[in-house]
Parts: C-alpha cells; structure tokens; sequence
C-alpha cells in the first residue's frame, strides 16, 4: 500500500509535468495542507483504525461522500438563457455524509451563501439566515476563474431560479461540512472564498468522473419517451462501469429516472483520484416492477410551457414521498 508521502509525491511531480492544465492529475487546491497531512496515517474515510486528528486531511465526521446528479427535462428560466447541456446529467452536488448515512447540514453560518435556505430552520432550532449578498458566482470571478464558471454554468444547473442560487446553497449547506473545506485547514495564507472555489473545484473533477448519460448509452439506454427500462438494467450497466450500484431516483410514483448518487469513501481530502466507489445504503426509489422511463427533452416550448406547472408540483410531491420511505432510519433529506 501506498504511503501518503509516496503519494504526495506523485501528486507533485504530475502538478510540475502538467503546470496550470485542468488535468485531473494536478495538486487540487483543495489541499492546502497538504504537508501537515504527511504524518497522519494514510486511510479511506470511515476506514480509519485509529482516531484522524487532523480533520483538514480527511472529510470528518463527513466520510461518506456522494456525487449526485440530476437529470431534468426543463430548467424554467429558458427564456433567459438557462438551459440544460445537451447529452449530459446535470450536477447536483458532492455531500459528506456521517459514515453512517446520516448527514450535517450548515455547519458554518459565517459562511452562509444560500439566498433560499432549506431547511430554513435546523433541527435544533438554529435558524439559517437567507443570504443576500453577492452571488457564489461573484467569488469565483474574483479568482480570475472564469473556465471553472464557464463549466458550472453549462452543467450546474438550478430549476426555477438562477444556477449560483443553487451554487450557494451547495456550498453553504454541504461543504461547510465537509471539514477539508474548513477556513482553518488554508492557514495565515487564506484568501477569502477561496475555499469555495476550491469546493467547486472538487465537485467538477468528481462530476467528471461519473458522465452518466454516456455510462447508460454505452448499454444501450438512452431518454426516450417511448422505450422504458428496468431497474436492474439500469443498475446493471451503471455498475459495470463504476464498480457500484448507485442510488437512483424516480419520480411520478417511482416510474421516471430523475436522479443518480454515486458514493464513495476517500483517500485524504476529496479528491477523484483517490477515491473508492461504494454501493449505495440506500434502496433505490424507482419502482421495482414497472419499467422506468427516463424522459427525453422536451423540444416543442409550447408544449414544455403548458406542462411546466404541473410537472413541477407533481415530482416535488412525489420525490419527497417517494425519497423518505427509502432512506437508512432516521434519516430524512431535503430534495436538495
Ligand atoms: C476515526 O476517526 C474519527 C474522527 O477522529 C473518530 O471519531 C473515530 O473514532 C475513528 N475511528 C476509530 C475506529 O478509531
Ligand atoms: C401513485 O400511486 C398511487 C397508488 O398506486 C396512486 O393512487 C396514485 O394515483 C399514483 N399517482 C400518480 C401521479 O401516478
Ligand atoms: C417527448 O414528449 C414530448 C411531450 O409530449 C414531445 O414534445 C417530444 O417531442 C417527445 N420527444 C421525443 C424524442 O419523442
């Protein structure tokens, strides 16, 4: 096995081979203490055998991380320009879940992003103040990173409400979780929102990683209106190519694919390349028996428009029924 100095030694060389490039092979920013993270022992998060002190080095308690991933047909705000990415899921986000399924949220009002919280008000009472300064995407400008925005803004997208709403929202109520991300871990060196591009980082490389429309059309699955597929199809194909099952989630009564998480545990902070992928705790929430549709785009606007309302009330009731039922005990997640 590895060590971590042997590791990070590779991590360097390849960072001086590739420069600047958006090679998946440089240092990510995300470990700004990379060198402090030498003497901790080299271990999957929720693997550890014995306590991880330096929590900057591993996503702790938050070792279950989950790249999530929608597929919609509609983002709402068409006519200004939002739309979804053509032959690709859209991200949702990178969550750190307790080892056990169960998950923290807002863990740092200090840096609270979210103009729209949900929850508004925490389990215990703690209300989350809605954000509303500058936009997320504001911050990233500030770093010059405007290839990272250009991404986000292809494949991060919001439904009914402009995409660094929902930027926000991740970053404030996951990555401020997510303890690698923490102000603490960048030292006397940090530049505020740094850690947000940084979190945004990580999630495009883990988004990557994962192109699910071209995973299933490799097996022959692609959104139609007309074709539907079973769950065990679909769990089939996703696993022959991940080495996992992912969550799936349906909505319309566990019949129409909306949703994929793919879960892992990691080696040090959260990074793509150092990552094992895991099945999923949760049961899928499609429905077993009828076939799955997974819809294609809706082409014709006149059409789109006329079904908008009632789709968006139909598969946000039904996602959170639909959601609940299936998770680990105790444990209950907004759809976002
Ligand atoms: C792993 O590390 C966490 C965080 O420090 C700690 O709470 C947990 O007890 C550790 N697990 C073991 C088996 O020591
Ligand atoms: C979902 O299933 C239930 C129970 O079979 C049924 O009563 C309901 O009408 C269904 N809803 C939709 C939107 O299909
Ligand atoms: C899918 O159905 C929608 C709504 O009826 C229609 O507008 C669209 O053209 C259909 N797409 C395909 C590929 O058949």
């Amino acid at each position: 096995m590895a060590t971590l100095a042997s590791l990070v030694v590779v991590l360097v060389a390849s960072a001086n081979v590739f420069g600047a490039s958006q090679s998946i092979f440089t240092v990510p920013k995300t470990f700004p203490k990379l060198q402090g993270c030498l003497t901790e022992p080299l271990t999957y998060s929720c693997e550890n055998t014995t306590t991880i002190k330096d929590t900057c080095c591993s996503p702790t308690p938050g070792g279950l991380v989950l790249q999530t991933q929608f597929w919609s047909t509609y983002t709402g705000l068409e006519r200004k320009g939002q739309l979804l990415p053509k032959g690709s899921w859209t991200i949702h986000g990178l969550w750190p879940d307790n080892c056990d399924g169960s998950f923290e949220q807002y863990c740092d009002l200090s840096r609270q992003f979210d103009p729209a919280p949900s929850p508004a008000i925490l389990p215990d009472g703690t209300v989350v103040p809605a954000h509303k300064g500058p936009g997320v995407d504001t911050f990233v400008a500030e770093f010059k990173r405007l290839d990272l925005l250009d991404y986000m803004s292809k494949y991060w997208i919001n439904q009914g409400a402009p995409n660094a709403d929902f930027w926000g929202h991740e970053f404030s109520k996951h990555a401020t979780c997510t303890s690698t991300f923490d102000v603490a871990c960048y030292g006397p060196d940090y530049k505020k929102h740094q850690d947000v591009v940084d979190f945004f980082d990580a999630v495009i490389r883990a988004f990557k990683m994962y192109p699910t429309f071209d995973l299933l059309a490799s097996a022959g699955i692609i959104p139609s209106n007309r074709t539907t597929y079973t769950l065990t199809q679909l769990q089939t194909a996703l696993k022959a190519q991940t080495g996992s099952i992912p969550f799936l989630g349906c909505g319309f009564n566990g019949t129409v694919l909306q949703e994929v998480w793919y879960f892992h545990h990691v080696l040090g902070s959260v990074s793509p390349s150092t990552h094992m992928s895991l099945a999923t705790c949760f049961n899928a929430c499609c429905n077993r028996r009828n076939n799955l549709a997974i819809s294609s785009l809706w082409t014709q606007p006149r059409i789109r428009r006329a079904l908008l309302l009632l789709v968006s009330t139909i598969t946000s009731a039904h996602i959170r029924r639909n959601v609940k039922s299936v998770f680990c005990p105790d444990v209950d997640r907004n759809a976002m």
